[in-house]
């Protein structure tokens, strides 16, 4: 292993809280990036030198060796910036299949998302800014404020809001200037969730993906009697084991995502990289709130 991010799903692992659990004693981790060091000799696709990641969670990639079959590797180009890859098989996965299946949307079309910092986020922002669509990034009031709307914007995020903002009648000025959105992106709950809701166009969808409020979904009556709002679910571990056996969309995604990567379309969330040894330093501050930093162990 040369580089593993810790994210938020990695912690809850480790409390005991997410929907897969290892057999213990288990090592930590969901996602990472690696050299092929050895092949055994019915290894037909992968080659020592090959740059891996993870196809799958649950390897454990917080360690500097593993061995595991061919099937739970897949390749990726070796010139790709390592933090790039390292973080390339969660977060940017599950804003390219939310950006692609669940509503059909075309250049100049808006989608709105909440936790826009997070490194989903980030990824949504430069995949959708990459398609054409038109973002409104909803993140939570801070005092260095206008820093994060600076670096979201460089992202290429059109519009930046305070959760506060979003409750605000002045709404309406940015519906005349942009339609509405037909896709949310909710990675909070709670009450976040239900203004997001308030702003979708009739039919519209919102893809509920994380719950970092650890507070329910509330949806208005209305929103679903009169406007046919769908809400669904999104789990990218779910989607990776429906796609296993027939590779051919998961090689076109991590294709496609390579592409814009290489392209200077798709950079890594802001990171900090800490040695494996730091690893209680990282865990620490990779809880702290308002940091918009992932921690990345690096071996
Ligand atoms: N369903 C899936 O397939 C899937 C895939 C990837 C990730 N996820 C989930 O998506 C979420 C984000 O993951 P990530 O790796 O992108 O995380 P991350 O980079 O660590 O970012 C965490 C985000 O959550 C926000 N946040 C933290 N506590 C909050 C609270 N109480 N209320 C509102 N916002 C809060 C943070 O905002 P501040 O800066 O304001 O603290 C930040 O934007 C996690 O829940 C993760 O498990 C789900």
């Amino acid at each position: 292993m040369l580089a593993a991010p810790i994210n938020p799903a990695d912690i809850n692992m480790v409390q005991g809280t997410y929907a897969i659990l290892p057999d213990l004693p288990a090592v930590g981790g969901n996602e990472g990036v690696g050299d092929v060091l050895e092949v055994g000799s019915n290894v037909a696709s992968l080659r020592p030198g090959d740059r891996v990641i993870l196809a799958d969670a649950g390897l454990g990639t917080w360690r500097t060796e593993a061995v595991v079959s061919e099937e739970a590797l897949l390749r990726v180009p070796a010139d790709i910036p390592l933090l790039c890859a390292a973080t390339l098989g969660v977060n940017p996965c599950t804003a390219y299949r939310m950006l692609h299946d669940f509503e059909v949307l075309e250049p100049g079309d808006s989608l709105i998302q909440n936790a826009a910092n997070s490194g989903v986020g980030q990824a949504v922002i430069q995949l959708a800014a990459a398609l054409g669509f038109q973002t409104i990034n909803v993140v939570r009031d801070r005092p260095n404020l206008q820093e994060l709307v600076n670096r979201l914007k460089a992202l290429g995020a059109d519009h930046v809001l305070t959760e506060e903002m979003l409750r605000k009648p002045e709404m309406k000025d940015l519906f005349k200037r942009i339609p509405r959105p037909r896709l949310a992106l909710n990675c909070v709950g709670g009450k976040s969730a239900t203004e997001m809701l308030r702003h979708l166009q009739s039919a519209g969808t919102m893809v509920t993906y994380g719950g970092m409020a650890k507070q329910p979904v509330t949806v208005p009556v209305s929103s679903l009697i009169f406007k046919d709002i769908k809400v669904r679910g999104f789990w990218v571990t779910q989607w990776k084991r429906a796609n296993a056996q027939n590779k051919e969309e998961m090689n076109k995604m991590i294709l496609d995502l390579c592409r814009l990567i290489s392209a200077g379309k798709l950079a890594a969330p802001a990171c900090l990289e800490r040695p494996l040894e730091d690893y209680k330093v990282a865990l620490e501050a990779s809880m702290k709130p308002y940091s918009s930093t992932k921690q990345i162990l690096t071996m």
